[in-house]
């Protein structure tokens, strides 16, 4: 399973990549404005400064919502940098630009996916990633982890390549619940990867192992 970090805080995108298990960053544009970067050039400027940090895919997101726009944007922004994977939401047209991308050899991110008949549509389209967002659908009452299983069956059914980026995650048993389910990725905050280090019986035993060390001396 891949690890990806749902930011565009440098800091926190830093402090990941240092623990050695990360595999790549989200981001998408309320993310940017939470770090005050607005404007296309200095939004591309960021994508540059994540892409030199993290050794993994990035993915940046169109704005534009018609087909020549989302193709425009998207060319340039993967002609930043090899690393960038071109963000696009699960609308006619960025299903069509997803097309016209993957016989172009660009790398897509699905996203906006609330549903198994948008994730079958994006894998029909070539996809490489697409993003069912849990967190979501979970604050309507609705079953987040209900839609990863639903998607792993029929894309293993139809061998699609399309890699399913559990997205939107927002603590660390929607990690565990998504790997259970196969999910290829998940992305979420360093909140949701660092919870999975702590157990109150590792730091009870770390601390009686320092201690009867500590009696020796
Ligand atoms: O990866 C999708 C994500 O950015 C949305 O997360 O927490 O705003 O639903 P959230």
């Amino acid at each position: 399973m891949k690890f990806f970090i749902d930011t565009a805080n440098i800091d926190q995108i830093k402090e990941a990549q240092d623990l050695g298990i990360l595999d790549g960053v989200t981001t998408n544009p309320s993310l940017m404005a939470k770090e005050g970067i607005t404007g296309e050039e200095n939004i591309k400027k960021h994508y540059l400064k994540i892409c030199e940090i993290v050794d993994g895919d990035v993915s940046a997101e169109v704005i534009a919502t018609d087909f020549d726009g989302i193709v425009k944007e998207g060319e340039a922004l993967a002609k930043l940098h090899d690393q960038i994977v071109v963000k696009v939401p699960m609308i006619k047209d960025g299903v069509k630009a997803i097309k016209y991308f993957s016989e172009k050899g660009i790398r897509t991110n699905c996203t906006l996916v609330f549903s198994v008949g948008q994730a079958l549509l994006a894998a029909k389209a070539g996809a490489t990633y697409v993003s069912p967002f849990i967190g979501r659908l979970d604050d309507i009452s609705s079953d987040g982890l209900k839609l990863i299983e639903e998607i792993r069956l029929i894309y293993d059914t139809y061998m699609f390549d399309t890699e399913i980026l559990a997205a939107s995650i927002r603590h660390t048993m929607h990690v565990i619940d998504c790997a259970k389910l196969g999910a290829d990725v998940m992305t979420g905050p360093l909140s949701s990867i660092e919870g999975l280090l702590k157990h109150p019986l590792t730091d009870s035993g770390l601390e009686k192992f320092l201690a009867d060390y500590n009696k020796g001396k």
